[in-house]
């Protein structure tokens, strides 16, 4: 038996189409949803990630702002433009696209963003949120892992969710998610010191890839009629084609497939959700902004 094919590109074209209609009647109540998105540097995988932000924003109606400093900014420069977004009513949602120039300390930066417009969900008091079950945002990538499992039809209350990877952009708020009381699954993180790694793996009802390790999950890893979810985007060499490598993601797609109940493909699984979740954290950041001031 060949696996249902999740596919993240529709349903993250559900998701904006509904958040399409959703900003329609927020306008006709006199808001218009405002994300800033802040570039520093000439990173191109950057580049892109911030046109594919602008571009998301524009078919659902958000309004977006940008602003593009050069590598050479100081972290005192771009705190600066961090403070006049914050102080400014107009803006819902503040995001600064990482990786930022290595001379600019990460962690004080993030941490600069206000808590109710820090959309990407990085600052650790949003963090702390959701591990207490008191939600404001998800972050982006995990909330897009959840979307596709519910959307896919699969249920996770009861079943035994492995986790391959214990990031803090997605393997662990993942795990404080699905264990939380309106998931109700039974989490297992997984990394490079676990002992009888496979053996776990084979015996979860859903396993989730997030390590960066291309086609690490094998067929034998996986148990019969598994939801298999691959975060991972890795770029191998292929010799003989245009661009001369292509994308693969943590999961040996095509011999999962066969074993698997359900997967998402790479690309065109995981990775588009991550923008529609980023948006839908815009409309919440909005909405809290305007009907509860
Ligand atoms: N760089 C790669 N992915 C992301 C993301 O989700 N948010 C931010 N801010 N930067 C990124």
């Amino acid at each position: 038996m060949s696996a249902k094919i999740i596919s993240g590109n529709e349903v993250s074209k559900q998701l904006k189409d509904e958040m399409k209609e959703e900003v329609v009647k927020l306008k006709a109540q006199g808001m218009e949803p405002c994300l800033s998105v802040i570039l520093v540097g000439e990173d191109p995988a950057s580049k892109v990630y911030v046109l594919n932000k602008k571009k998301a924003c524009e078919y659902i109606g958000i309004k977006s702002l940008e602003t593009r400093l050069p590598a050479t900014t100081t972290t005192e420069e771009l705190l600066k433009v961090i403070e006049g977004y914050n102080n400014d009513k107009t803006v819902h949602g503040i995001l600064c696209q990482l990786p930022l120039p290595k001379h600019i300390p990460e962690t004080k930066i993030l941490r600069a963003i206000l808590p109710e417009k820090d959309v990407d969900c990085f600052h650790p008091f949003n963090v702390g949120l959701i591990s207490i079950g008191e939600v404001r945002f998800l972050p982006c990538t995990p909330a897009g892992v959840i979307e596709l499992i519910k959307r896919g039809g699969f249920e996770t209350a009861g079943k035994d969710v492995v986790i391959l990877g214990r990031s803090n952009i997605v393997g662990r708020p993942l795990s404080n998610m699905l264990d939380q009381r309106d998931m109700n699954a039974t989490v297992t993180m997984c990394h490079t010191k676990t002992k009888n790694l496979k053996e776990r793996c084979a015996a979860a009802d859903i396993v989730i890839g997030a390590i960066g390790r291309p086609e690490y999950v094998k067929a034998d890893m996986v148990k019969e009629g598994a939801v298999v979810i691959d975060v991972g985007i890795n770029r191998v060499d292929a010799p003989g084609t245009e661009k001369g490598f292509k994308l693969v993601g943590d999961v040996a797609f095509d011999e999962v497939k066969e074993k698997a109940a359900a997967i998402t493909p790479v690309p065109g699984g995981v990775g588009p959700m991550t923008i529609a979740m980023l948006m839908k954290n815009t409309l919440t950041a909005a909405k809290e902004a305007f009907f509860k001031k």
